[in-house]
């Protein structure tokens, strides 16, 4: 590995570099506005090409991919199985109405419910949208089967379930809401591992209770046993739905193919997407055989869901899963990887703890760890943050030994040198 060059070390310390001959240039000709909306702050450079762990910009830089699109591309970038099967059905057939059978489909649906708890499956193309279609489907399980009114969703404080104007009221983070009101009625959020507030939440409206079993975006917070325990007892007693968001956690990424598999508990429904589709987008949610019935024909739609591209990429990233094992291997490769970041940074309480399932890892810091990213960035290694002080770590499931050695000994020289630049206070 080469040292950090000035450049490296200028964007950790946050020392001014010399801007003045940029400035110049962007006076003399301004940038031309994208005419993309301006809603993601993008990082300053344009991959363009992908092979396992590894991606490549526009500048011919190459990169180790500890990110996977977040947490996305699980059997690593260009998948050749997956590669084929693709290009396969491109040649055969892309699109057809949901009002027609889609052999894909049932093929997907009956791997997936042959491997878990489910019974029935219900295919959209994103995150957002199988939370939808759980929402949906607990409401009208409620007022369709049950001939109940009940509507009310309760989720949990720093919880990400989406962005549509349901998922993001949905969530428990006030930065999705800010600007999109008035929010839908029909939720409730309380803090996570707080009985009490979610036992007094719980009103003869309530539907469903949901949640992640590791909160990944809001900070890579695992949710304890004892509390799941007493969240399936609730709803059991309360007659509610439990909803299992496994958008980032499902598809082996944890070390199990579903994260609730590893409490021991059987969600009414459960949702995918991300490593469902190796990239192609995919969403699924699924649910118990009881719930069968409130989906009936015309309930709920959607034009591109399970197209036979789509199945075909998601029966090929889902066989590849289970024939090679990967949530197995997601385990072991993540316990190698905690391992060696614990010894590596044991020794600075600039970090504070390491923590996640599998192959998601967080790594909470004392400070803000947005420049530590960009660094990673210079330094050719890509992960992204979850909350302001979390590094979170989602590489892909073949990734090798010697590919989390040189990650882990980037890693450890940047939080090293960032820990030593006194910006922070010990203890804080
Ligand atoms: C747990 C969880 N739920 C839902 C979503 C939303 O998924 P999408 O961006 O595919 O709509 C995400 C995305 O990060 C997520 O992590």
């Amino acid at each position: 590995m080469s040292e950090l060059t000035q450049a490296d070390k200028d964007s950790l310390t946050g020392e001014p570099q010399d801007r003045s001959v940029e400035k110049e240039v962007q006076e003399a000709a301004p940038a031309k506005l994208s005419a993309v909306f301006p809603s993601y702050a993008r990082y300053d450079i344009s991959l363009v090409k992908g092979k396992g762990s590894w991606v490549w910009d526009d500048q011919g830089n190459k990169y180790l991919d500890f990110m996977c699109g977040l947490a996305v591309t699980s059997l690593g970038h260009a998948p050749e199985k997956v590669g084929a099967k693709l290009k396969e059905q491109i040649d055969t057939l892309w699109h057809v109405s949901n009002l027609f059978h889609i052999p894909g489909q049932d093929r997907v649906a009956a791997l997936l419910t042959a491997n878990s708890c489910a019974d029935q499956v219900f295919f959209c193309n994103s995150g957002a949208e199988a939370n939808e279609a759980a929402i949906k489907l607990a409401r009208r399980y409620h007022q369709k089967v049950k001939g109940t009114g009940r509507y009310e969703v309760i989720t949990f404080e720093q919880s990400f379930h989406g962005r549509t104007i349901a998922t993001l009221t949905a969530t428990g983070q006030q930065k999705v809401k800010e600007g999109f009101l008035p929010l839908p009625a029909g939720f409730k959020t309380v803090p996570l591992h707080d009985l009490p507030a979610l036992k007094a939440a719980i009103s003869e409206n309530t539907a469903a209770i949901m949640l992640e079993m590791v909160l990944a975006e809001g900070g890579v917070l695992e949710v304890q046993q004892e509390f799941l325990d007493a969240v399936v007892a609730l709803c059991k007693e309360h007659g509610l739905l439990l909803i299992v968001d496994e958008v980032q956690t499902g598809m082996g990424r944890t070390g199990k193919l579903f994260a609730h598999q590893h409490y021991g508990i059987e969600p009414d429904i459960f949702t995918l997407a991300k490593g469902v589709a190796s990239g192609f987008p995919a969403g699924v949610m699924l649910g118990k055989g009881y719930l069968r019935e409130a989906f009936s024909p015309g309930a709920h739609a959607s034009t591109f869901g399970g197209t036979p591209l789509a199945a075909a990429v998601m029966e090929a990233t889902i066989e590849t899963m289970l024939e090679d094992n990967l949530a197995q291997r997601a385990a072991d490769m993540g316990e190698y990887l905690k391992g060696l970041l614990g010894d590596k940074l044991a020794d600075t309480p600039f970090v504070k703890e390491i923590r996640g399932k599998g192959l998601l890892i967080g790594i909470e810091c004392a400070a803000p760890v947005g420049d530590i990213v960009l660094a990673g960035q210079q330094r050719g290694l890509l992960f992204v943050q979850a909350g302001p002080n979390v590094i979170r770590l989602l590489p892909n499931f073949y990734v090798s030994v010697e590919e989390i050695h040189q990650a882990v000994d980037i890693l450890s020289e940047l939080i090293h040198t960032y820990a030593n630049n006194g910006k922070w206070e010990a203890g804080s």
